[in-house]
């Protein structure tokens, strides 16, 4: 074996980051032109590939050499056994994921050259989500960072403070990060329970946030402003497209981190997804800190752009060709 490159050899000793969430497939068709109502066009590219947030998530960490699990159910339908297949073969552990008799979600995606865009139409059609019961049947002794996004806030909440009373007594605790994306007020109680805070440009529009200043402001008057003495208070992110990110420590002070252009766009799909990933990755397997993390989270997003996928994020660990 090389003395470099041995991408496990980061994340030995540490435990498994368990990510929750949904699994999807997504199909993802790059064309010229965006296309007009009615019209019939031929893609100048396309591909498949297991898509959602958590199961990117996963992937990002698994090509890192992190030792991880999705807790997300899966399709017992033999034309979704792809996606169980790849989960295995990347050796992304599976084995709580409960399953379900309905077709698992899926999104449509295009890629736009002309006006580089990115759109997702996503279908789900009630596809379930991990329930508390399926959450405890976990042994939480296995895990060193648990990572949710914020997206059914009655499953999410018991879960958040199972994490909180095993942390109460146990000797080597569980790191909690949440993203956050949509709903924010009926989100916001699960705030006092993480440590990182992670915030999708998305919701700027709804919260009138201005830019990522105004959002990291706005966020720390509002968790001043709670009832409760001993609240934990959350490192926070805001992440901000092409203009990078803002992150806040816990005393509420901000700080830039200034955006990476991507040497050209090629695909953008799970580039926030990809953030989460590396950032993960940077803060619990490098023990780096709050700026390094959000500045390396930002450059593999943008990095990500660069090609189809996710596999290519690996060769970052990959010793530099003299
Ligand atoms: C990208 C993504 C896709 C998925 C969609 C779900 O961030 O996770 O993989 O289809 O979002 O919203």
């Amino acid at each position: 074996m090389t003395k470099y490159g041995n991408k496990l050899s980061w994340a030995v000793g540490k435990k498994t980051v368990l990510c929750i969430g949904t699994t999807t497939i997504d199909f993802v068709s790059t064309i010229k032109h965006f296309p007009g109502e009615n019209t019939h066009q031929q893609v100048i590219g396309g591909y498949w590939i297991r898509g959602g947030k958590a199961s990117n998530n996963c992937t990002v960490l698994a090509n890192l050499g992190v030792k991880v699990e999705l807790l997300g159910v899966l399709s017992n339908w033999s034309v979704f056994q792809v996606l169980i297949d790849d989960l295995r073969a990347r050796g992304i552990i599976i084995e709580n994921c409960p399953r379900c008799d309905q077709g698992a979600p899926f999104s449509s995606v295009i890629l736009c050259k002309a006006t580089k865009t990115r759109n997702i139409v996503y279908c789900n059609n009630n596809f379930p989500y991990v329930s508390i019961e399926d959450f405890r049947k976990l042994d939480l002794n296995r895990y060193g960072w648990i990572h949710i996004r914020a997206l059914y806030f009655d499953k999410s909440l018991p879960m958040v403070k199972d994490i909180e009373a095993y942390n109460a007594t146990s000797k080597e605790k569980i790191v909690l990060s949440i993203y956050f994306d949509n709903n924010l007020d009926d989100m916001w109680p699960l705030m006092d329970y993480c440590d990182y805070a992670v915030f999708s440009k998305k919701l700027a529009q709804t919260n009138g946030w201005t830019s990522m200043e105004d959002a990291c402001l706005q966020l720390d008057e509002r968790l001043r402003m709670r009832w409760g003495l001993n609240l934990k208070r959350p490192y926070v992110v805001v992440l901000w497209g092409d203009q990078g990110a803002g992150f806040m420590d816990l005393d509420g002070n901000f700080t830039h981190a200034k955006p990476h252009k991507p040497r050209r766009i090629v695909d953008a799909l799970g580039a926030g997804d990809t953030f989460m990933g590396t950032f993960i990755y940077a803060l619990y397997i490098r023990e780096r800190s709050l700026a390094v993390a959000v500045d390396f989270g930002n450059r593999m997003a943008s990095y990500k752009c660069t090609r189809n996928g996710y596999d290519h994020i690996a060769n970052i660990l990959l010793p530099p060709i003299l």
